[in-house]
């Protein structure tokens, strides 16, 4: 049986949207004490209203290396660190500039990478990385994404080492219909979404509750560390 969450403190970084979202709720609703943080202020207040159980939020750009240093060294010691910042635009080789490809790697390896420099986490602790599946499925049209994930996979099982006993662990999402798709075009999303539901083996989309769920299990497992868990429909295999 999994450790309780009741009354241990647990940070979302990119807690006000999608994946980190439904964790935040589902940490809150395990008992936990949520702290959500991400760029928007008017977000994070959202956020931590619908998460209510006495939820904090913080608006905190993790690629500003100042700002967070100061988060942490303000709060000493976390449970749990859930670290779910999304890149920024995806885009093919010739369609992404430099300048953007910098910005996704800065935003979703490194925000994960100081964090676990920075951040003190208790030993029976963890600190839960979200990658995605396309580490292993490589996309043209989004190639320094894939990378990225492989990236942060890799650094998962590294620093499952350096931490020990913190347990990290990385969650690989497949196609989750999530806000972050919000600049699509609805008919191509549509498409994309409806596409993905008739031929994964899973027959349908992800949901972000899928994810969160398989991030409370990896928070709680106290035998876990070091994994890769995909959540992906079955989009590794199909
Ligand atoms: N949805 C999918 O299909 C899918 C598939 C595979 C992997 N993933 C990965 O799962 C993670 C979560 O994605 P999601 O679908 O939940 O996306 P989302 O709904 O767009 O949420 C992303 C979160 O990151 C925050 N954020 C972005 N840049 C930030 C920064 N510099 N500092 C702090 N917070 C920042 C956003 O809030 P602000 O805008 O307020 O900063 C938001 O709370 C991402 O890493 C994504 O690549 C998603």
């Amino acid at each position: 049986m999994g450790r309780s969450l009741a009354g241990s403190r647990v940070l979302v970084l990119g807690g006000s949207s999608g994946i980190g979202l439904a964790t935040a709720k589902a940490a809150a609703a395990a008992g936990a004490k949520v702290t959500l943080a991400s760029r928007s202020n008017d977000k994070v207040n959202a956020a931590v209203a619908q998460v209510g159980s006495g939820a904090a939020g913080a608006a905190l750009d993790t690629t500003n290396d100042a700002a967070l240093e100061a988060f942490f060294s303000k709060d000493p010691e976390w449970d749990h660190i859930v670290v779910s910042v999304a890149a920024g635009r995806s885009a093919g080789l010739h369609d992404l500039s430099l300048q953007d490809a910098y910005g996704n790697m800065n935003a979703k390896f490194w925000t994960a990478y100081k964090t676990a420099k920075l951040a003190t986490i208790t030993p029976d602790g963890s600190l839960t990385l979200v990658s995605g599946y396309l580490s292993h499925r490589p996309n043209k049209d989004a190639l320094l994404q894939g990378c990225i994930n492989a990236a942060l996979e890799s650094l998962g099982r590294g620093l499952a080492l350096a931490l020990s006993p913190v347990r990290v662990n990385t969650v690989s999402p497949g196609l989750i219909d999530t806000p972050i798709r919000a600049a699509m075009p609805a008919d191509r999303k549509k498409a994309m979404l409806d596409h993905a539901a008739a031929t994964l083996p899973a027959r349908r989309v992800g949901h972000a509750e899928d994810v969160a769920d398989a991030i409370l299990m990896l928070m709680t497992n106290p035998f876990t560390t070091g994994s890769t868990l995909f959540v992906d429909g079955g989009g590794m295999i199909s």
